[in-house]
């Protein structure tokens, strides 16, 4: 099968027989002195839900996220807590690693920067950015943040030299150091946003990508010798590389860069790595530039979403402004939780967090709307049909076929650029477009017989289209509605966009009455 997004680069690869569509997605790899909150996690359930819409439609899907552990203020963590960084890393990344866990996030892989692998990448491949001439000796005398872990100039920073991340000052720091070329690039760069238009979405992000270019690039400081938690520097031990120059390669550790060069090849340079607006510097400045000195391809997708803001502030470690995510699916549920993030926001957006937004969300779209659907037709199917569930009419022309194949259709438009909220605003559509018609026929007042029947043989179709539209965004809703409609196989094994279409569901099935799968909440 030969399928492309609609982006160049990301599409179709040609194996040897069969052409395989392969999707690579990353996330950040996050600071292990911060906790997971609820920023970290809106990143997480955007990228899992892309990771598996794309193992729905039959792609060869990677997920990448991890941890970033080296750097100053992890050394200077470790410290003040009396353990060794390694000691430190340990026991900060696990909490990553338990959280997406119960968020149900499914991640390939989870690197750690700390990890052999990783070391043994991070040296080859700066060692070939080295050796292609592109770092040099220097020294270094700036303003440096860090809770960034990087430099910033005075124009960049707010009255009185506070960095604008962490509302903190910022140090003066010199010292010897090696630097990478980055103003070698500037025109390549350009030359390579200019020939490749989707690099970055949305576009205003990309503009701001292209805005930092034009505004003029300097060479960066890439290696420090004040502290020692880091990747040695293979031409100069006593140097290690500056943590963000690090933390980058690890979207190419996870694929054999150096190590597997037909795995590597298989999936550099279609990757598409998420990312928050704040980094977009480094990932589409810094990271295309690296990967031309080191002479592969920049990467092929950047796509950028906003930020998650409480009382219209960023939620971050140094504002503790933190939403712990555990809390939140402990009250609401894991699902609740994810469509919510998923619902809200659109990519590129800032999204605003409050307890009752969230309460209203959950209770008019999955209290009322999706928990009632299912609740009425398995009553009814219950009461009219002896709990088993007729099989829909095979007319592709009625009210609800039409609707699930235009919701069908503008799901599969929606994930492929990138808007989960878009697909799930299309799946409830055809739920509140099923209540209606409920409403509307009133089969609970009608006699049992085919007209009971035809309606709730249609209605049980669409909970199906359903449970399928929304699995990306709520797997375990999506098994529980499959297994209450007596669907025999797996929710698992099908495929997109040919399991969706109208007349899937056989009838004949027993129909469980279960609780509400979403209780009412009051505000
Ligand atoms: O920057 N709203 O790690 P980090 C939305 N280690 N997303 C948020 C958020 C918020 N309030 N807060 C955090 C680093 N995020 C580096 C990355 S990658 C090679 C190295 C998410 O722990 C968002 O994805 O500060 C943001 O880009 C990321 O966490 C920053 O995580
Ligand atoms: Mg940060």
């Amino acid at each position: 099968m030969i399928r492309s997004s609609g982006f160049p680069g990301c599409g179709a690869r040609v194996g040897t027989l069969l052409a395989v569509s392969r999707f690579y997605l990353t996330t950040p790899i996050y600071y292990v002195n911060d906790v997971p909150h609820l920023g970290h996690a809106y990143t997480m359930v955007t990228a899992d839900a892309l990771a598996r819409w794309h193992r729905l439609v039959g792609d060869e899907v990677f997920f990448l996220t991890g941890t970033d552990e080296h750097g100053l203020k992890v050394a200077q963590a470790a410290e003040a807590n009396g353990m060794t960084p390694r000691e430190w890393t340990d026991s900060t990344s696990r909490r990553f690693i338990e959280a997406w866990r119960e968020l149900d996030i499914s991640n390939d892989d989870f690197i750690r920067t700390t990890e052999e692998r990783h070391y043994r990448t991070v040296q080859e491949f700066l060692g070939k950015i080295y050796d292609n001439g592109y770092i040099r000796l220097g020294t270094y005398r700036g303003l440096y943040c860090v809770g960034c872990e990087a430099y910033y100039t005075d124009d960049e920073l707010d009255e009185g030299r506070i960095c604008p991340v962490h509302l903190r000052p910022v140090e003066e720091i010199e010292e010897e150091n090696y630097f990478f070329a980055l103003s070698e690039f500037q025109q390549r760069l350009l030359e390579w946003y200019e020939s490749s238009p989707s690099s970055v979405l949305p576009e205003s992000k990309r503009n701001e990508a292209v805005g930092f270019i034009k505004g003029g690039l300097d060479d960066i400081s890439i290696t420090r010798t004040s502290i020692r938690w880091g990747v040695p520097v293979p031409w100069n031990e006593e140097h290690v590389f500056y943590v963000w120059y690090d933390a980058l390669v690890n979207y190419l550790t996870a694929i054999g860069y150096g190590s597997d060069p037909a795995r590597f090849d298989a999936w550099w340079p279609a990757v598409h790595h998420l990312i928050g607006k704040d980094i977009i510097r480094f990932h589409c400045v810094w990271w295309p530039a690296m990967c031309m000195a080191a002479g592969i391809a920049p990467p092929a997708h950047v796509l950028v979403h906003g930020w998650l803001l409480v009382s219209g502030e960023k939620m971050a470690k140094s504002r503790l402004n933190q939403i712990a995510p555990s809390d939140l699916a402990a009250q609401f549920g894991v699902d609740a939780l994810r469509y919510h993030l998923l619902a809200d926001t659109p990519l590129g957006a800032d999204g605003d967090f409050s307890y009752e937004g969230m309460t209203g969300r959950y209770n008019a779209d999955l209290a009322n709307n999706l928990g009632n659907l299912l609740a009425r037709v398995s009553a009814v199917v219950s009461s009219k049909c002896g709990g088993v569930g007729p099989p829909p009419p095979p007319d592709v022309s009625g009210r609800l076929a039409s609707t699930a194949a235009t919701v069908l259709a503008e799901a599969v438009e929606a994930w492929e650029r990138y808007s989960a909220r878009d697909a799930l605003a299309a799946a409830w559509r055809l739920i509140r477009e099923t209540n209606s018609e409920l409403e509307a026929t009133e089969p609970w007042k009608l006699p049992p017989g085919p007209q009971v029947d035809a309606v709730l043989g249609s209605a049980l179709e669409a909970l199906r289209i359903v449970a399928l539209l929304c699995a990306p965004a709520m797997p375990s809703t999506s098994r529980e509605i499959w297994r209450r409609l007596g669907m025999p196989d797996g929710i698992e094994a099908c495929r997109l966009p040919g399991d969706a279409r109208w007349g899937g569901y056989p009838g004949g099935l027993a129909v469980e009455k279960g609780p509400p799968l979403f209780p009412r909440r009051s505000a």
